[in-house]
């Protein structure tokens, strides 16, 4: 097993280029299977559920080519689906990445068929699809469930009015690709307004589809005949780059992040603020300073535009050492605070009580073995505690961090940490 270790307690300098949003990319991929053609997407960052993603589409018959950056240039990734005619997303890698279930939508609108293995829960709690085959039903698909599988199958899908209980990315993402080549038209209800959803609307416009209002609660897609392969650079990764202005403030360091969109990490760097950093934003960075101890700060996280969850974890290692007591509340996810169990091996003082923390801060966190489950966000939060720590902690478990971060450890070696993978 791999894991990092660190030598804790260098104030953390200097500025570092945020890559592509892995939460972005992940959808786009899927967008793919709506043409058959040759689509090339730039900034996808290199890491583990991306390679999970194209390794789906290859097993599907399509191909996949990637091209490292270059110097000042951005990565490329080229994937031609004109070959690909497989409906059969593979249990073993299905299992691997959840979200893989966004395939279903794509796949049975362009090939009227689709299984999959049904998702089940994981560490952060219950992955449900309700939505998901709610909406898909209601756009005339017949899905079947069994024995841990999903069939699902439809003549040309036609237009509806659905409306989701709660605005879920994955489920909105769906429908927005399935009713793309829907006859009629299609409003989405209560959608996730999350910056990722206008990406995908950005990269099904460009391919001819019919769509406009993401990034508002309601979508509305009118179905067309046929989609085009296009090009597309990914948006920034919003959590990465609150992951990194996070590792500054750990340290008490100086820390600038470029190519971001500050509009996208408003509610953290509020959050930011409030525990003492000061942040200045530029057009496309953000550079947080953080020279006094951190305040207690209370988090509650929300659907877009409140306060992410997939910073949750980092945050609350951020309120470990904070000067006072800080709630952090959970709102979307049941079980997301594995990550304290770890936390306090490093001498945190945190009570968990379903989805609510109690951090009540300590002077400084101490150097242990810890270990990241299989919550990268977890992960990345006790890569931040090692930095801000005294001595050395070894985090096993680094492979669960290369799911969402790529080398995470060579981007914080550039801004001065100690840090290396063994
Ligand atoms: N939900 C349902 N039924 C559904 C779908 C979702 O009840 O059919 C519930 C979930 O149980 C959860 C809430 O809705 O309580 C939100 O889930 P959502 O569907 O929005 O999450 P997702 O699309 O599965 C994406 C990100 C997650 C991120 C969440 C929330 C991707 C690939 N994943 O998941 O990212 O936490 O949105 O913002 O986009 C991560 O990057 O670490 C990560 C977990």
């Amino acid at each position: 097993m791999q894991g990092f270790l660190i030598r804790g307690g260098r104030a953390l300098s200097g500025s570092v280029r945020v890559g592509g949003a892995k939460n972005a990319a992940l959808p786009l991929l899927a967008a793919t299977v709506l043409s058959g053609g040759v689509f090339r997407f730039r900034r996808v960052p290199d890491i583990r559920d991306v390679r999970v993603m194209t390794g789906i589409l290859r097993s599907l018959g399509g191909e996949t080519t990637y091209h490292p950056a270059g110097p000042g240039g951005n990565s490329e990734l080229v994937v031609d689906t004109r070959h690909l005619e497989g409906t059969e997303i593979p249990e073993a890698l299905m299992r691997e990445m959840r979200s893989s279930i966004v395939l279903l939508g794509p796949l049975l609108a362009r090939f009227g068929r689709a299984t999959a293995s049904y998702p089940g829960g994981c560490v952060i709690g219950p992955r449900p699809i309700d939505l998901h085959l709610r909406g898909l039903r209601a756009l005339g698909a017949e899905i079947e469930e069994s024995g841990g599988y999903i069939w699902a199958r439809a003549g040309r899908l036609r237009g509806a009015d659905i409306h989701l209980d709660v605005p879920s990315v994955g489920a909105t993402e769906q429908l927005m690709m399935a009713a793309t080549l829907a006859e009629g038209r299609t409003v989405v209800r209560n959608a996730a307004k999350e910056p990722e959803v206008v990406d995908l609307q950005r990269l099904l416009r460009a391919m001819g589809a019919r769509v406009h209002g993401a990034g508002t609660d309601t979508v509305v897609i009118d179905g067309v005949d046929r989609l085009y392969p296009a090009d597309h650079e990914v948006m920034p990764d919003r959590i990465e780059a609150g992951t990194l202005l996070l590792a500054g403030a750990v340290t008490g360091g100086e820390v600038e992040v470029q190519g971001v969109e500050p509009d996208h990490l408003a509610p953290v760097l509020a959050k930011l603020r409030e525990a003492g950093a000061d942040v200045q934003v530029g057009p496309d960075r953000v550079r947080l300073r953080q020279v006094v101890r951190p305040v207690a700060t209370n988090v509650r996280t929300q659907p877009y535009p409140g306060f992410p969850t997939d910073l949750q974890n980092p945050f609350l290692a951020l309120m470990c050492t904070a000067e006072g007591t800080s709630v952090i509340a959970e709102t979307i996810w049941g079980n997301r605070f594995k990550v304290a169990e770890e936390l306090r091996r490093m001498g945190a003082d945190i009570q968990t009580e379903d989805r609510i923390a109690i951090v009540r801060g300590v002077a400084q966190l101490t150097g242990a073995e810890v270990q990241a489950t299989d919550d990268l966000r977890g992960g990345a939060a006790l890569v931040l505690a090692g930095l801000g720590a005294r001595g050395e902690t070894r985090v096993l478990g680094a492979g669960c961090v290369d799911r969402g971060y790529e080398r995470l450890e060579e981007r914080l070696q550039g801004l001065g940490a100690d840090i290396c993978r063994f």
